[in-house]
């Protein structure tokens, strides 16, 4: 079984913050940490070393074009306490969404769309939706796509409607942690088992959505710093959390 790509586990998390009177090996997560520039550059130069070598571009039409059958793979694996997902373009995810028992389809209509489309079949009008919950699914999908997917959830949200985001943030620890060999384009990579993942920075989320016409209500980097003891390793997470809503 390969490794899950992405965690929404979130171990201890709330308001731990780091002093400078703290030992960091004390506990096992620390919330908001602050980065600084040595960090941050060295973080740059972890990415520049993973992406100097760019895959080729047979390789990557491949895993744009089969995308679905990776993340078909991954689906078996994935949790069946996974009740949020309504949309998805892997059509096992969408099985194994449909034979849990809190399904149901008089109060959710769970589908297979590929949302890089350019029209969506979907059982719903425009404008109608309420809020639109895109937790770590962008970053599964090719960047150059995304402009089109956020104009799409703008027709289908109503007015005053929202949009949820969580996804990788730039210099994550799954984005320094790839080795050479595996990047697609600009902090985009495809991960051993076929699925591809991109990270965010926080401008970006914001141009994605407000050049669709979208309000900002919110738009922060949750940067957590969890820690090994056994090892004394320190690992920086970082996510981009966001929401958006739809002028009424
Ligand atoms: C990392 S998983 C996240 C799943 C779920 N939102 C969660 O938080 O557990 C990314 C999901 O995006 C879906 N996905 C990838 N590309 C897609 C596309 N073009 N259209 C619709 N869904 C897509 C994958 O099938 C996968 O289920």
């Amino acid at each position: 079984m390969s490794e899950v790509p992405y965690s929404n586990k979130r171990p201890q998390f709330g308001n731990r913050f780091l002093t400078e009177e703290d030992n960091v090996f004390e506990h096992n997560a620390w919330d908001d940490v602050e980065w600084d520039e040595v960090q941050e550059k060295e973080a740059q130069n972890k990415v520049d070393k993973n992406s100097e070598v760019k895959l080729e571009t047979d390789v990557i039409e491949k895993y744009e074009k089969e995308a679905d059958k990776f993340w078909d793979a991954f689906s078996i694996f994935i949790r069946t306490d996974f009740s949020r997902i309504g949309i998805d373009f892997s059509t096992k995810a969408i099985d194994i969404l449909k034979t849990t028992k809190e399904y149901d389809e008089n109060r959710c209509k769970a589908f297979v769309l590929d949302a890089t489309q350019n029209n969506w079949d979907v059982p719903f009008e425009e404008n109608s939706i309420d809020i639109i919950v895109l937790i770590f699914v962008l970053s599964a999908i090719n960047p150059e796509k995304l402009q089109h997917i956020v104009k799409q959830i703008y027709s289908y949200l109503r007015p005053g409607g929202l949009v949820l985001f969580r996804d990788y943030g730039r210099y994550d620890l799954a984005q320094l942690r790839f080795k050479s060999g595996r990047c697609l384009g600009e902090n985009f990579y495809v991960r051993g088992d076929g699925t591809r993942v991109y990270f965010f920075t926080q401008d970006e989320v914001k141009s994605l959505f407000e050049k669709e016409g979208f309000e900002e209500v919110e738009n922060r980097a949750d940067r957590r710093l969890q820690v090994n003891r056994g090892r004394l390793l320190k690992m920086y997470r970082v996510w981009i959390q966001a929401k958006y809503k739809k002028p009424q």
